[in-house]
């Protein structure tokens, strides 16, 4: 543990500090492209219970709703322009959440990867740490600042430097499932899954990279449906239906 997350105040829950890990789909609710208010306004809400309940927390959101990298490549563009593209993406979604967050007075700050200083400030570790610790919420944008990589391994590379106690992967279902829930109705939910098990059955719940690097830092990844209302403070608490992926 950091020596400044040992100084925080405690609050009486599992985790004193997490990431939020989303796609940028989340964020448009039931449209096909960019964001919905209503829906950026709830997750806002939801990322405000659990800072109301003592929890620091950062956020990393993906591009999915405005670009993607990958699909871009698919049709013919440069990848890392594509990713670059996505990146810019990213910062849509993290100012839109700013926005959304301040607007129910929970403070918030931007740092990007990818310097544009007009707009947010800078990944700087230190600083997002301070933030977290006087109460803020950090949005990390821009991914890791890097073509190639996920918006997953960015989360991951980020709660590793932030040293979170876990990443909260909101998704679209409540958690692992030995196949698709949507698709298989005798899909089984797993409580508790191992990172080996999520690598070799190859269960995509983040990628490889992202995967790794939380199992090498031993951060658990919690998977949880992130589109029911107020889930994201109930799992906090260790209530309702979700799966911890851990060492
Ligand atoms: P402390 O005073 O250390 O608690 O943090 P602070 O973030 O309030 O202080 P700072 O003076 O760094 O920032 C004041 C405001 O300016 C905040 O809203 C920051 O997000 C913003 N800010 C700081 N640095 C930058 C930057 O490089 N670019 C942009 N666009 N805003 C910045």
């Amino acid at each position: 543990m950091s020596a400044e997350k040992k100084n925080s105040p405690k609050n009486a829950y599992k985790y004193q500090r997490v990431l939020l890990k989303m796609s940028g789909e989340v964020l448009m609710g039931e449209k096909e492209f960019g964001l919905d208010s209503d829906t950026v306004k709830r997750v806002a809400n939801d990322i405000k219970e659990v800072v109301d309940l003592g929890v620091q927390v950062c956020v990393v959101v993906g591009a999915g709703n405005i670009f993607r990298g990958v699909s871009g490549s698919a049709e013919g563009m440069d990848r890392t322009t594509a990713d670059y593209m996505g990146m810019l993406g990213i910062c849509i979604n993290a100012l839109a959440l700013q926005n959304a967050l301040e607007h129910l007075n929970v403070p918030t700050r931007v740092q990007s990867a990818i310097r544009m200083d007009q707009i947010c400030e800078p990944y700087i570790r230190r600083k997002a740490m301070r933030h977290m610790e006087k109460g803020r919420v950090v949005i990390f944008a821009a991914g890791t600042g890097n073509p190639y990589f996920t918006t997953d391994t960015a989360g991951a590379l980020r709660a590793s430097e932030m040293d979170c106690d876990a990443i909260f992967k909101g998704t679209k279902v409540d958690g692992v499932y030995t196949a698709d829930p949507h698709k298989d109705k005798n899909a089984k939910h797993f409580d508790q899954i191992s990172f080996i098990d999520v690598l070799t059955k190859d269960l995509k719940v983040m990628d490889a990279t992202a995967i790794s690097l939380a199992r090498e830092n031993n951060i658990p990844i919690v998977v949880f449906s992130v589109r029911e209302k107020g889930n994201f403070a109930k799992v906090v608490k260790g209530d309702g239906k979700f799966t911890v992926v851990t060492n």
